[in-house]
């Protein structure tokens, strides 16, 4: 069985990782890329529900432990369903969020411990890591202010969190690159959209070994 590529999407809220995402597809198939995207939380049906409990703003007793618990069964259906047999069909399979939300969110943010998260993340994936996973890096403040401005975007449970925890997140993501630096390729994201699309498409292309 042939196995495919498999791309994770990672960043604080705002960085902008879902429109560069929008931008590369049209490119890649253009290359005879036979890529899937999808994302997390959510992705299938019973990811979907799962993700409407997480992030529903009225949820506010939500415990932080039920909170990574419910991130990581909406992991393993998601996996399951959709990942796994794409990979198996060779695709290339750009997820928007995977294992290393966990960490930076629940373990860094919430101040959950991070060798339960990465043994959670370990059963839920038995052990599936991205072959490349791309950080946009950008400034909490930066970020969150993009999100005030684009008005369409749904506000849900996590953006209404306080600067404070928005602060751990990042902190956790530049611990995790420090950590799995050869997996983890960090994308300056506060420049010109433009410029961060070309930036993720060189290393994109150069990581799966395609021309430019
Ligand atoms: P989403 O609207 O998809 O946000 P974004 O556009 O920033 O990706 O909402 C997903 C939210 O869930 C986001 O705030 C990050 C958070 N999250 C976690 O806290 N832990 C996780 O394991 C995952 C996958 C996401």
């Amino acid at each position: 069985m042939s196995k495919g590529f498999l791309v994770s999407l990672e960043g604080p809220e705002g960085a902008g990782k879902t429109s560069v995402l929008e931008a590369l597809i049209p490119v890649l198939e253009d290359r005879g890329v036979e890529v899937l995207t999808t994302r997390e939380p959510g992705g299938v049906l019973i990811g979907e529900k799962i993700r409407e409990v997480i992030l529903d703003p009225s949820h506010t007793e939500m415990d932080p432990k039920t909170e990574l618990l419910l991130y990581i069964a909406s992991r393993r259906q998601h996996l399951v369903e959709k990942v796994l047999p794409a990979l198996a069909a060779g695709k290339l399979v750009i997820m928007d969020r995977f294992i290393d939300s966990s960490v930076a969110y629940q373990g860094f943010g919430r101040g959950l411990d991070i060798d339960a998260i990465d043994w959670l993340n370990q059963f839920a994936t038995d052990g599936l890591k991205p072959d490349l996973t791309l950080y946009f890096d950008i400034e909490v403040e930066e970020g969150l202010a993009r999100i005030a401005a684009n008005s369409n975007r749904e506000v849900n449970r996590l953006d209404m969190e306080g600067l404070d925890l928005h602060r751990k997140v990042r902190q956790g993501y530049l611990s995790l690159i420090e950590r799995e630096g050869n997996r983890i390729e960090k994308i300056d994201a506060s420049l010109p959209l433009d410029q961060v699309i070309e930036n993720t498409q060189q290393l994109l292309f150069d990581r799966m070994g395609l021309r430019r």
